[in-house]
């Protein structure tokens, strides 16, 4: 069975959609460890109430290397084959994607290479642009520049906030985090260049 690590810093409920598929059979994989840098993360708290194991590293005044050591460490002690992003709000140091290559996974919320960084939702509000979605890529060492894995289109509506928007991108990132898991654990995707393909 390939075993997951998760990294989160908040909410997580990119977390639990995933563990909801694991449970239900639906991705191939166990979680083998849920990291947080944020004692307070509620997806910390949830992985804990669903009897997962879990470890609280904090990054405050670490140097990014040093705590990517740590928390590399702890994925390596559980086996972990593929790591997943799940609003881990740091950016990973090279040491950390070479320690990882190519199986490490983001998502973002929006069309990647729209509107990386911070708040894409806004950015792509502000922009005026009639459709956004969200982007599970595999994780290299630029910010959201890696390889993208799959995508889902959202259309941005005329009374839309933030908040709106935020929340039907966020359906779209529940359902697409899983299939793209499930793309790379079972070797169904290929890269040539910058581009994954579908194999078989
Ligand atoms: C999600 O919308 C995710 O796409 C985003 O943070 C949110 C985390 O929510 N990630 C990024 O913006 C990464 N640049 P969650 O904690 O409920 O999964």
């Amino acid at each position: 069975m390939k075993k997951l690590g998760i990294l989160l810093s908040g909410r997580g409920s990119n977390f639990e959609a995933i563990a909801r598929n694991v449970q239900a059979g639906k991705i191939p994989a166990e979680i083998a460890i849920v990291i947080s840098n944020k004692e307070e993360a509620l997806g910390l708290a949830r992985a804990k109430e669903m009897g997962l194991a879990t470890c609280f590293i904090p990054s405050k005044g670490k140097e990014r290397e040093a705590f990517d050591r740590e928390v590399v460490a702890v994925l390596k002690e559980h086996k972990v084959d593929l790591v997943c992003l799940a609003g881990f709000m740091r950016i990973l140091s090279p040491y950390f994607i070479r320690e990882f290559p190519r199986r490490i996974l983001n998502i973002h919320p929006a069309l990647l290479p729209s509107f990386p960084g911070v708040e894409a939702q806004k950015q792509a509000l502000e922009y005026g642009v009639k459709f956004t979605g969200c982007t599970v890529h595999i994780v290299d060492e630029g910010v959201d520049t890696g390889p993208v894995v799959c995508q889902a289109a959202v259309p941005i509506l005329d009374d839309d906030t933030v908040e709106t928007l935020s929340a039907r991108i966020l359906k779209e990132e529940h359902r697409i985090y899983s299939e793209g898991i499930c793309l790379m654990l079972e070797g169904r995707v290929r890269i040539e260049g910058r581009r994954m393909v579908k194999v078989g």
